[in-house]
Order: C-alpha cells, then sequence, then structure tokens
C-alpha cells in the first residue's frame, strides 16, 4: 500500500513543505476522529486542473463510534462529480456542510473543512457519517462535538495541526483514555468518566468540574506553557503511590489567541510499573550470571591450588581436566552476563572455547590449528551452556587422541605438512550448520582415526559420557564419531534438533 506522501507526488502538486503539514495532521488526527464520532477521510487533489481527480490520501475510523466504511479506502482516486461538496469545499475556504445519496437508500452527512496553510487550501478533511448531528446527544457527546469544531475553525486558518510540536516516546492518547476540557482562564469546564477517574487515583476527589486545572497536579506549567507556545505540550508525572499519568495539552486557538484547551490524560501507572520489573529483572540476570562466572572462577582456582599439592601426575592430569571443563561454562557466562537477553549466537561462545583448548596444548610437539566454518545462529543460554561443554570435549579428544604426543602420526601420511621447517600441523576444523531438522556441530580432524571397532555408545571415557548424557539425555539429540570418507582423520557429529533450539517464544532465529 501506498504512504501518504507517495500518493501525494503521484496524485497531486503538493510540495515537501505541505505534505509534511498532512502528515502532522494524520499523525494527531485519531483525536479529531473521537471527538466527532465519525470517520475522517482526507482528500488532495492537482491545483493546476479544478475539475481534476481527488485522491484520497488518508481515512482514520473513531474509536467513540462505528465506522462507516470497512474497506479500506486510501488510495482511491474519485472523479470531481462524484464528490461534489469536497471540490466546493476546495473552492470556497471554509468548511461546507450536506448530504449525498450514496445508493441503497443510505445519506452520508458530510462536513467537508479545508486544510489550509498559509493561506492556502492544500487538502479537504471531510468527517463523514450516517447519522445527522441534529439529534440531541448527551452532554458528552455536545461537548466533543463543539471541541471539534473548534479544531475544524483552527483547521481552516491554518492553526492546527501545530507546529514545532513535540511528539515524544508517547503514543497519542485516544479521547477513550480520558478527556479535560480547560477553558480560556484555565478552569476544567468538562471531564469525560475515564479522566474522571483518574483524577481520582491521583487524590481530586471532589468536583472535577469548575476546578481550576493547576490544581489537579497533572503538571502546573503545561497549560501555560501550551498557551504561550500556541502548540501541544506533553507532560508526564509520577505520585509518591507510584500513580502515573501521562497528560497531552491541546491549545485551543482562534486567530492566534488560546481560548481553551483539551487535556488528554492516561493513567500509565501499569504499564510504568511494568518497565520497572523488566529493567529490575534484567539487571537481576545480568548479576546472577556475573556471580555464576565468579563463583566458576573461585572453583578453577580451588582446584588448581589442590592439583599443585598432589605427588600423581594422573590426579594433577584429571584435575587439570576439570579446571578446563568449568573454564568451558564460564565462558558462556561471560557472554550471557555481556548480552542484554537470554540468546546468543553460538559462534560469539566458539571462539574462547577454542582458546581455552588451544591453552591446553601446550606441548610444540603437537602444533594443531583449529578453524571454525559455518554458523549456528542464535539459541536459548541454556543449550548454549550445554553446547559449550560438549563442543569442548570434542575439541579436547581431536587434539588428545588424533595427534599423540609422541609424534608417531608425524611421516605416517597423517596431518598434513606445511613445510620442511614448519613441521607438520595438525588441522581441527569446527563445522556448524544450522538445518530445518536442527542444529549440526562438527569437529573433524585429520589424525590417526579411532581406534578400530570403536563405538561412542560403549565409550567410557569421561569425555564421551559427558557428550552423551548432554546430547542424548539433556538435549535429545544424537552423537556419532566416524572415520573422514576420504582421506584420515575422524568426524564427531552431533545433532540437536530444532525443538530444542527454541526459547519459549518459539522465535527461532536463522544465522544472519
Ligand atoms: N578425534 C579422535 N581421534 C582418535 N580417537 C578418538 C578421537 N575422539 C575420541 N577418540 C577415542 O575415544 C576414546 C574415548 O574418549 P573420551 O573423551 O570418552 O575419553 P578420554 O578422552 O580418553 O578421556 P577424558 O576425556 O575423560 O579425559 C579416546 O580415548 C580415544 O581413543
Ligand atoms: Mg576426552
Amino acid at each position: 500500500m501506498a504512504t501518504l506522501p507517495e500518493l501525494a507526488r503521484a496524485h497531486s502538486d503538493l510540495d515537501e513543505a505541505r505534505i509534511a503539514h498532512l502528515q502532522d495532521l494524520v499523525s494527531v488526527w485519531g483525536l479529531l476522529a473521537d471527538l466527532s464520532f465519525a470517520d475522517l477521510v482526507l482528500y488532495a487533489r492537482d491545483s493546476r486542473r479544478t475539475d481534476g481527480p481527488l485522491v484520497l490520501l488518508g481515512h482514520i475510523r473513531p474509536t467513540t463510534g462505528t465506522t462507516l466504511y470497512r474497506a479500506d479506502l486510501v488510495g482511491q482516486i474519485f472523479e470531481p462529480r462524484r464528490r461534489p461538496l469536497i471540490v466546493e469545499a476546495f473552492g470556497a475556504g471554509q468548511a461546507v456542510d450536506g448530504s449525498v445519496e450514496v445508493g441503497s437508500g443510505r445519506t452520508v452527512h458530510l462536513t467537508a473543512v479545508p486544510v489550509r496553510r498559509n493561506g492556502e487550501t492544500i487538502a479537504v478533511l471531510a468527517r463523514e457519517r450516517l447519522r445527522p448531528d441534529d439529534r440531541p446527544g448527551s452532554e458528552q457527546e455536545r461537548t466533543y462535538l463543539t471541541v471539534f469544531d473548534r479544531f475544524a475553525r483552527m483547521l481552516e486558518r491554518g492553526e492546527f495541526p501545530y507546529h514545532d510540536e513535540e511528539r515524544l516516546r508517547h503514543r497519542t492518547p485516544r479521547v477513550g483514555d480520558g478527556l479535560l476540557l480547560v477553558d480560556a482562564d484555565g478552569r476544567i469546564e468538562f471531564a469525560s468518566p475515564n479522566a474522571v477517574s483518574t483524577l481520582h487515583r491521583m487524590g481530586v476527589t471532589r468536583g472535577v468540574t469548575g476546578a481550576r486545572f493547576d490544581d489537579t497536579g497533572l503538571g502546573t506549567s503545561m497549560l501555560r506553557s501550551a498557551f504561550a507556545r500556541r502548540t501541544a505540550v506533553i507532560d508526564e508525572m509520577e505520585r509518591p503511590d507510584e500513580v502515573a499519568v501521562v497528560s497531552h495539552c491541546f491549545p485551543l486557538l482562534d486567530a492566534g489567541t488560546p481560548t481553551g484547551a483539551i487535556v488528554l490524560v492516561r493513567d500509565v501507572t501499569e504499564l510504568r510499573r511494568r518497565d520497572r520489573q523488566l529493567v529490575s529483572k534484567d539487571a537481576t540476570i545480568r548479576e546472577i550470571h556475573h556471580r555464576v562466572k565468579n563463583n566458576l572462577q573461585t572453583i578453577s582456582s580451588l582446584l588448581r591450588l589442590q592439583a599443585r599439592r598432589l605427588e600423581g601426575e594422573e590426579a594433577r592430569a584429571a584435575l587439570g581436566e576439570s579446571v578446563r571443563r568449568i573454564g568451558a561454562i564460564s565462558v558462556v557466562h561471560e557472554t550471557l552476563a555481556q548480552s542484554a537477553d537470554d540468546e546468543v549466537a553460538f559462534v560469539e561462545i566458539v571462539r574462547p572455547l577454542v582458546r581455552v583448548v588451544e591453552e591446553s596444548v601446550s606441548s610444540p610437539l603437537r602444533p594443531v590449528s583449529i578453524t571454525v566454518d559455518g554458523d549456528a545462529g542464535v539459541m536459548p543460554g541454556q543449550v548454549t551452556t550445554t553446547m559449550a561443554v560438549v563442543l569442548t570435549e570434542l575439541l579436547q579428544n581431536a587434539v588428545d587422541h588424533a595427534f599423540p604426543a609422541d609424534g608417531s602420526w608425524v611421516g605416517s601420511g597423517v596431518g598434513s605438512s606445511a613445510g620442511p621447517t614448519d613441521g607438520p600441523s595438525g588441522q581441527v576444523r569446527i563445522e556448524l550448520e544450522r538445518r530445518a531438522d536442527g542444529l549440526v556441530v562438527r569437529v573433524v580432524d585429520d589424525g590417526v582415526g579411532i581406534p578400530e571397532g570403536f563405538d561412542v555408545a560403549d565409550a567410557s571415557g569421561l569425555g564421551l559420557t559427558i557428550v552423551r548424557t548432554f546430547v542424548e539425555g539433556e538435549l535429545g539429540g544424537r552423537i556419532r564419531l566416524v572415520p573422514v570418507e576420504r582421506g584420515r582423520g575422524t568426524v564427531a557429529e552431533v545433532w540437536v534438533p530444532t525443538s530444542r533450539l527454541v526459547g519459549p517464544w518459539g522465535d527461532s532465529r536463522d544465522p544472519v
């Protein structure tokens, strides 16, 4: 669907400044639709041809009444003879009232208001409804309709939409949120039931009508500032008891003189409470990650201390392994603590993990280079932690077993020789692949290969036991260790089903 500027450029001679004026109008006209209990439509035309077609630039339905149009009207083009009142309003420069037979016995009542800017009519705003206004309504209906008329006069004089109006992070409240009509002296003439309720919550319990606006506590300078600047002013107040209200003050102007204002009030207490909760939850989660990471570091240091006091080489090695495993988990926590949400891109974890493993192979006899291919996308923090441990084990196995420290694999055709002076080096490749059915992580080495008759299911080492427990038990996935198809070496492949890779909202994201 075309936007307002696109339609205006295509079907009218409006320049950018005039289009911007209409965009300003459309950004606040929900207020006008609500006040008029009617659909509002905006027409433009090519001003160089008075008999030219009319283009419908925008349409808004009232939240205070029923709409006339179920279909989307925006972008439709009309012959001028089908919209005579609109054409009349373009020419007259002031509002035109009338009714049109639209077939099947239906009559549409229409008020066509010229939208003027610097004395020139640039568009016509039409208020369209089935019911004529002469039926006596409630006080609220009558009040809203007179306020709409005041805005209509402002449109004709080019005093609405306002110039340099503040539009902050707030959505413009609708009339149903609560409306106060204030007179030129700052007294409340009328308050809608929702506005009265909001004021009650703020402690204004008696006689809202007739009270001074400044006494409501809704921002004392707001009205003065709106009158002085002749533009909308937004204010948010929060009481010590946490009642929070956003007010939008729209001055009503008559040829530059403020004659009153409407203030839309919206109780945002609940909204702000939830904001605060979210912020504090977020901070708590970060704090927890941080503490977990610190605790893991403490545990690592304790184990290292203990290892130093041990005599047995095997016992020392075992503690060293544990330190490495804990290191893998703390890498994930480091990343989680830094990211704003619980989901992490797995590649971000892979690189630091590679470093953890590389540090464990300090022997110059076994130069091993580890590379990363592909992307695994984003997944929940818990899965990331588990997969980090799994990947570390597989990497560790590759550097531990594929290229034995005695160098026996050198010269056996295993590994690739980078040159006589550099010596041979083992290659380990991590392959990450996000498929429709899940995540695949492969650790491929070009080493000596797995022992004859080896079966993962029977492997009794701690490393593969951890991998099996995590992959099959916790993640519902599969693990296999097979020889490289062509050439030498081993492929360790882990598959995790898609169902485990999505957060609680099911919004799995593909790698970017
Ligand atoms: N990439 C590989 N190349 C050759 N053999 C491997 C490879 N990965 C695993 N293996 C074989 O599988 C066995 C079991 O591995 P596992 O990780 O369970 O135990 P480990 O590495 O011996 O001890 P731990 O991991 O507990 O320190 C290894 O001893 C090794 O024989
Ligand atoms: Mg191992």
